[in-house]
């Protein structure tokens, strides 16, 4: 299980679209995981490369530099410093995090598809493709919107339906319409070069099919597989575009290399700039090398990045891409376009000391087998009951009683119970059982065991009471608070993947250096004698009106996006003169206004109307309070025939209007006018 036969490790994350800031489901689904895996090899005193950087080619950052007005560089250039920044004070402890605008990766890249084009290893291929005849463009990839021939949604673009997930090609959309100009598109022709990966089909099939079957996480074996199944074909990995690393071959003006072509070759290029030793990360078959990615990403690191290497001919493979399901935000999809996400920029803004407890939740309720939801109640219990009052709780006993009793100096360990012999055995069983969860990927279930050993000293301590025994056997609590300092060391060392911040505080509490991890589960980690520092709290409770703060935020969120969202409804049918004369609309004063009781919504109010006093009941109670309205002017219509409502005689109606998210505001006089004055 651990494969101490690796010399090394190539670990990389999916790099970023630098089209916008990184949220929480990328974390969940790539960062946190594949930093927790590199804190542990690194605790293991591995030779690793960890690999990180922006993509900042294709489709969705030209579009975004388009309709903002600015080139495509400013929109990368905004966007990789926010990142960058971010995952830095998150704590991703990357080796570099670099960025495919640059020149290394425009060099690297383009030196690759020259090598595969000079072999020939590509088709080159001339067909007709969408074209705006107005902005003079090709429209490739997110420059065609249509509708999904799979599922029906109507924004589907050229390359993907996000809806449902399949990759399309833009000929397959029902209606395509250009995102530029609104238009329909012609066809014109252009030449392309094709990666034919049916020739890889049965060396595929072997790598992966045959050869994975069991290592790899079923969700994505699964994908491959049925990719495989359904048999492959050449793909394009040039397009027509202007933004990106340009094909460097003669007779390809005005065409650059598919996003998807030079973007994971962006993870060579970065172990480049990192080192000049570099080509060992990825050429040595001692290197075990392995891709942190989303489920959207399964088939391009699986089968064409794989399928890339093996035609260039000198690469490793990957040893495995672990790969998560989705994470939803309060039950729905996390959508960068609307703003429906919890920023990690704006985390560390709103929450500066407490990175740990994020990458808590997101590991506690990572989305490893099936799409999981976030929210902030959940963030606030996991943080209160688990980190405060089991890790925190257990490890401030320990340090606090012993700087009571002795000075913050580690007792000794006299003759022990055979529940110390117990406690000191299962301590010596927690480094395996951990390890084995991160060889296999499985995060939640490591931090899950790591927390057993915060339990496991909490409870030793809730059994043993040593507050009590050192009034009668001071002799006795020495030993207690050893064990329960050994426990402390141990999390100093095994909680340190997942907790980097909270575990640094620790160890310098303890006046620790961060151990290997072969040391863990050894129950002489603080000899007696050891003198620590002063103990502080790891973890403080997250109050009601934090996370309330941040539920309004994401209701304003959704408020913003039903504004945004609204469509007004068609009109309705002509009426004629006669008929809008037939209503008597007049401006009335509110008089008196009450709930009327047992209801929820319905108001019983007053109103001069001019022509009389009269009483009208109105569904407005969610949105006025009866005593805030009280002398508003409105507009009422007063020829409605009268109704009975709730017992109550109902004579007209207050006109209001109906907000997108239905919401109801009164039609009022824009200036002060006499009871009685006539609408029209
Ligand atoms: N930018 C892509 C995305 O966000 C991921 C690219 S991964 C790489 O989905 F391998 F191509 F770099
Ligand atoms: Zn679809």
């Amino acid at each position: 299980m651990n494969d101490k036969n690796f010399k090394r490790y190539t670990i990389t994350t999916a790099l970023p679209y630098a089209n916008g800031p990184v949220h929480i489901g990328h974390l969940a689904g790539v960062y946190v995981p594949a930093d927790i895996y590199v804190r542990y090899l690194r605790a293991q005193g591995r030779d690793v490369a960890f690999i990180g950087g922006s993509d900042e080619h294709g489709v969705p950052i030209t579009i975004k530099a388009r309709n903002e007005g600015i080139t495509p560089q400013d929109v990368v250039d905004k966007y990789h410093g926010i990142i960058k920044e971010s995952f830095k004070d998150f704590g991703i402890s990357f080796d570099i995090y670099s960025r495919t605008s640059n020149e290394m990766h425009h060099k690297t890249a383009s030196e690759f598809f020259e090598k595969l084009y000079k072999e020939g290893k590509f088709i080159e291929k001339s067909n007709e493709q969408y074209y705006d005849a107005e902005n003079n463009m090709f429209l490739a990839d997110r420059y065609i919107t249509g509708e999904c021939p799979h599922c029906g949604y109507e924004k589907a673009y050229g390359d993907q339906c996000e809806s449902c997930g399949t990759s399309l090609s833009a000929t397959d959309l029902i209606n395509p319409k250009s995102a530029v100009s609104g238009n329909v598109p012609v066809m014109k022709e252009t030449k392309h070069w094709y990666l034919p990966l049916d020739q890889y089909e049965p060396w595929l099939k072997e790598w992966i099919v045959e050869g994975h079957k069991d290592d790899w996480r079923p969700n994505v074996y699964g994908q491959c597989k049925s990719w495989i199944d359904n048999g492959l074909h050449a793909r394009a990995v040039t397009r027509d575009l202007d933004w990106g690393v340009k094909v460097p071959i003669e007779g390809a003006d005005g065409k650059v290399l598919y996003v998807w072509f030079d973007a994971p070759i962006g993870y060579i290029s970065a172990t480049k700039e990192l080192t000049p030793d570099w080509e060992k990360y990825w050429k040595d078959e001692d290197t075990k090398l392995v891709h942190f990615i989303g489920k959207d990403n399964i088939v391009f690191h699986c089968i064409i990045f794989p399928a890339m290497l093996k035609a260039e001919g000198s690469y490793i493979m990957p040893d495995n891409v672990p790969s998560n399901e989705f994470l939803n935000l309060e039950g729905d999809k996390i959508s960068t376009s609307r703003n429906w996400a919890v920023w990690l920029h704006e985390y560390l803004k709103d929450f500066p000391e407490q990175q740990d407890v994020l990458r808590y939740v997101l590991t506690a309720n990572a989305p490893e087998t099936k799409d999981n939801d976030f929210t902030w109640k959940d963030f606030q219990t996991r943080n209160n009951s688990e980190l405060v009052a089991i890790l925190g709780n257990f490890v401030n006993r320990a340090l606090q009683l012993t700087k009571k009793y002795y000075g913050s100096v580690v007792p000794s360990l006299n003759e022990l119970s055979d529940y110390d012999k117990e406690v000191l055995s299962s301590i010596e069983g927690f480094p395996a059982k951990i390890t084995k969860a991160l060889e296999g990927y499985k995060f939640r279930e490591a931090l899950r065991e790591t927390m057993n050993l915060a339990r496991l000293g909490n409870k030793y301590l809730a059994d043993e009471e040593p507050w009590k025994v050192y009034k009668t056997d001071e002799k006795r609590v020495e030993t207690i608070l050893n064990i329960a300092l050994q426990i402390v060391a141990n999390l100093g060392i095994l909680a340190d993947p997942f907790l980097p911040f909270s575990m640094n505080k620790l160890r310098e509490m303890l006046n620790m250096e961060l151990l290997t991890w072969d040391e863990a589960g050894a129950t002489d980690l603080l000899k007696a004698g050891h003198q620590m520092n002063k103990p502080a709290l790891l973890f403080k409770q997250i109050e009601d009106k934090e996370i309330a703060a941040q539920v309004q935020k994401l209701a304003d969120t959704k408020e913003a996006n039903a504004m945004a969202e609204h469509k007004a409804k068609p009109a309705k049918e002509n009426i004629g003169f006669d008929d809008f004369t037939k209503l008597d609309i007049r401006v009335g004063t509110i008089l008196e206004a009450e709930k009327i009781k047992k209801t929820k919504k319905l108001l019983k109010i007053k109103v001069d109307t001019g022509i009389d006093q009269r009483t009208v009941v109105s569904g407005i109670a969610e949105f006025y309070k009866p005593e805030d309205i009280i002398g508003k002017q409105v507009s009422i219509l007063v020829n409605l025939a009268p109704k009975n409502l709730k017992g109550i005689d109902s004579q007209g109606m207050i006109l209001m209007a109906e907000d997108a998210d239905g919401k109801l505001v009164f039609v009022e006089p824009s200036d002060k006018v006499g009871e009685g004055s006539e609408v029209r």
